[in-house]
């Protein structure tokens, strides 16, 4: 039995991914996109307590103002009726034709334009919304050809652009941070800002960069073949974790969105452990909102969809129940603590010594037995089934 969730979780969902209407590349819609308003009632009832969304998810592209005044009534009514909180909203430069080329980066400067205005008015829909974060995904800024851009004027416009928007939050006094989503590929054949390493460089010569964050997902990093735990460690450590996108992706290949835990469920375990434990010697924590973005798969009617949807819950909340209890094992801290784990935790050179009392040391080099340090086995591998017992339950 996994227990329900509750507000503490701090679960949330896209609207896009339980309403998506499964049409891929090769076939056509396996469901019909879902109404906004359903889908918030149906997760509220489920235990999550946020959803997040795209301006085009609950207004239509092209709607009029009258329209999109309507819609955005009956879908704050929805939200007082269910107690659920919009947290984050981002906005789409990646479906119309228009963004065939990209949004901040189109080599067509109308577009950049026209990108910019659609982001900036989504940004005040977040503020009225009282979100938190503003999520930033350049699916489409990239290229298939390395002739088609030039990559410097490329990263200059796309750093123009988001401090574009970081300005002008400021200059609202909105109370919202930018979170950029990196992603290796696709739907472009190589999007700028691949990794979470490479946002990280990009956000440290912005003009802006203080409110400027990441948002990575889980797949995206593992389509890359990275560590999505090393990654949102990375983050933390610049204080740059502002929001995460949990899935699930199977090595190398097309991004598959699936459910929290069913793709590397062992490296999930490991996520969970850092996000809800922290670093084992302290540090910086991530306290947001635990937010699912994945896909039903293109095979499952209605019922799949709201089973998947709290399959994601239930995956994290045994993830974080077994991960709770791995840190509490006084095993488990010995064998931390044999692995010298803590140890790192442990400034190099002490306090007040100096890189000349450094190389005034003989006992750390010139009388160090490096054949006796050498010797020590760090027993990694115990520690690893420690771990493992724990994610399967078997401790
Ligand atoms: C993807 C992305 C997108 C973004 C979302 C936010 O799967 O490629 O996750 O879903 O997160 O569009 O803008
Ligand atoms: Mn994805
Ligand atoms: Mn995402």
């Amino acid at each position: 039995m996994v227990r329900k969730p509750t507000p503490e979780d701090k679960f949330s969902f896209g609207l896009w991914t339980v309403g998506w209407n499964a049409q891929d590349q090769f076939g056509s819609a396996t469901r019909a996109w879902l109404d906004p308003v359903e889908s918030v009632h149906k997760l509220a009832e489920l235990g999550a307590s946020y959803v997040t969304f795209h301006d085009d998810d609950v207004v239509p592209f092209g709607s009029s103002a009258a329209e999109r005044d309507s819609i955005l009534d009956r879908f704050k009514t929805a939200l007082d009726e269910t107690g659920i909180k919009v947290e984050m909203v981002t906005t789409n430069t990646f479906s119309h034709p228009i963004f065939k080329d990209g949004a901040f980066t189109s080599n067509d400067r109308r577009v950049r334009r026209y990108g910019l205005r659609k982001v900036l008015r989504n940004v005040d829909l977040a503020a009225e919304l009282g979100a938190d974060t503003f999520v930033m995904w350049g699916g489409r800024e990239g290229a298939e050809y390395d002739s088609a851009k030039d990559l410097n004027a490329a990263h200059d416009r796309y750093a123009e652009g988001i401090d574009s928007v970081a300005a002008y939050i400021k200059d609202k006094g909105y109370g919202l941070r930018i979170a950029i989503e990196p992603k290796p590929n696709e739907p472009r054949g190589d999007i700028l800002l691949p990794t979470v390493g490479h946002a990280l460089a990009f956000i440290a010569r912005l003009e802006h960069g203080d409110i400027v964050g990441l948002n990575p997902e889980t797949g995206h990093e593992q389509m890359a073949g990275l560590n999505y735990t090393s990654g949102i460690a990375q983050a933390l450590w610049a204080d740059k974790l502002f929001h995460i996108d949990l899935n699930g992706q199977r090595s190398i290949k097309y991004d598959q969105d699936l459910v929290f835990g069913h793709g590397d469920l062992f490296s999930a375990f490991a996520t969970v452990d850092l996000v809800e434990n922290g670093f084992p010697s302290g540090g910086p924590k991530y306290d947001g909102p635990r937010h699912f973005d994945y896909k039903p798969s293109r095979t499952e009617d209605f019922t799949g969809v709201w089973d998947s949807a709290a399959a994601n819950m239930a995956t994290y909340i045994l993830l974080k129940e077994r991960a709770q209890a791995f840190r509490a094992d006084p095993e488990v801290q010995e064998a931390l603590e044999a692995s010298g784990v803590f140890e790192l935790a442990q400034p190099t050179l002490a306090e007040g010594e100096t890189i000349q009392d450094l190389l005034n040391d003989p006992s750390a080099y010139e009388e160090l037995d490096v054949d006796a340090v050498a010797e020590r086995g760090f027993h990694f591998v115990r520690l690893n089934q420690l771990a493992l017992e724990h994610a399967l339950g078997a401790r």
